[in-house]
């Protein structure tokens, strides 16, 4: 079959073959690849009309247990400058949010014990409590359920946690012994069977990735239907083994979020700022092929380059007021407008 007729497939069947997803992503083209953003955006502009739901997030702490070959808050990281915030400044961030008009807060944070679950459970609550009309998701790594279960009971709503690369193999090539990609599937199988909306998701061009590894992925979350799916360009930190390694490429970011949203149209698919960083006009591309998403930093601005994963991150000097303001011109150039909504999956 040609890619364009896999694409059409994709569309009518909601599902490819290993072999036909390889085929699609060691060989698409640059016509294959608006075919398919054309179809996606077709598909989401039916969905969700012309309209972007908006995660304000806080990145909370940057300590991290983890070892991720990948990621510049890596354990091993001594370049990384540490920070937490505190209860009162991460509840200040969603106030503000709440003012700019967010509906839905994304706490995330590194692997970091220092926040036990009664201590995050007390945050959850107090969001809850000043604003009872938003949605709060969390963005923590892996937990023992029992941790997860108390966390929704607090009244957290969604959980992103992405599970990288489908592929055992690959797993363990981005990773150290101690993490398990078994693990990682076991993490997404509690959450949602918690009842969080869930969230999975991967890199694109993330190291030793191959169109096998990334067809892998798209069986996988095939299969797990989640309720979003976060996926941006891997691109290097200079403090990480991944050092040398090349970026991930902005096509196939674009392509994949397009077979994203015809596979599963419903699903809350973000333009991230990983692709809003390796290209000026990234995000408002995302969009135009499927995206339905934006999350901008709701950070302080005195920790936001702090919170680096990879390089040259954007919005790190901007305050939340500029960002929001920059994103609504942004999308209003490309014909969509931000809502003021929680943007709930719509089962
Ligand atoms: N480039 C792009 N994305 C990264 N992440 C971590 N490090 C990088 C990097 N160097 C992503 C991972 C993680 C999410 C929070 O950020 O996929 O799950
Ligand atoms: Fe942050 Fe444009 S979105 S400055």
């Amino acid at each position: 079959m040609t890619n364009r007729e896999l694409i059409d497939k994709l569309n009518t069947e909601k599902a490819l073959q290993k072999s036909e997803w390889a085929q699609l992503f060691a060989t698409f083209s640059e016509a294959d690849r608006l075919y398919a953003a054309e179809l996606a955006r077709g598909i989401a502009d039916k969905v969700f009309g012309k309209k972007i739901y908006l995660r304000g997030l806080v990145e909370f702490s940057n300590y991290c247990k983890n070892d991720c070959y990948y990621c510049g808050i890596r354990c091993s990281n001594q370049k990384a400058q540490r920070y937490r915030l505190s209860e009162e400044e991460i509840l200040r961030c969603c106030d503000e949010g709440r003012e700019l008009g967010f509906m839905s807060f994304v706490l995330q944070s590194g692997e970091d014990r220092a926040y036990s679950t009664e201590k995050l459970c007390g945050i959850v609550r107090a969001i809850k409590a000043r604003h009872p009309d938003c949605a709060v998701t969390l963005s923590l790594g892996e937990l023992p359920a029992e941790d997860y279960r108390a966390l929704y009971k607090a009244g957290a709503d969604r959980y992103l946690l992405r599970h990288e690369t489908a592929d055992e193999a690959h797993y363990a090539k981005l990773h150290p012994q101690s993490m398990t990609l078994q693990n990682r599937l076991e993490c997404l199988k509690t959450l949602k069977a918690i009842g969080y909306q869930t969230g999975c998701g991967m890199m694109i061009g993330a190291p030793y990735q191959t169109p096998e590894t990334l067809a892998e992925d798209m069986l996988f979350i095939k299969a797990f239907e989640p309720h979003m799916v976060g996926t941006g360009p891997f691109i290097p930190h200079p403090d990480t083994p991944f050092k040398d390694m090349p970026q991930g490429s902005f096509e196939t970011t674009l392509l994949v979020l397009s077979l994203i949203r015809i596979m599963l149209p419903k699903t809350l698919l973000p333009a991230t700022t990983a692709l809003g960083t390796i290209h000026p006009l990234g995000r408002e591309a995302g969009i135009q092929a499927g995206a339905n998403v934006l999350m901008p930093n709701l950070s302080p601005v005195a920790v936001r380059e702090k919170y680096a994963l990879y390089e040259n991150k954007i919005c790190t000097g901007e305050e939340s007021a500029q960002c929001v303001h920059c994103l609504k011109t942004r999308l209003a150039s490309i014909g969509y407008e931000a809502v003021e909504s929680r943007g709930d999956y719509q089962y």
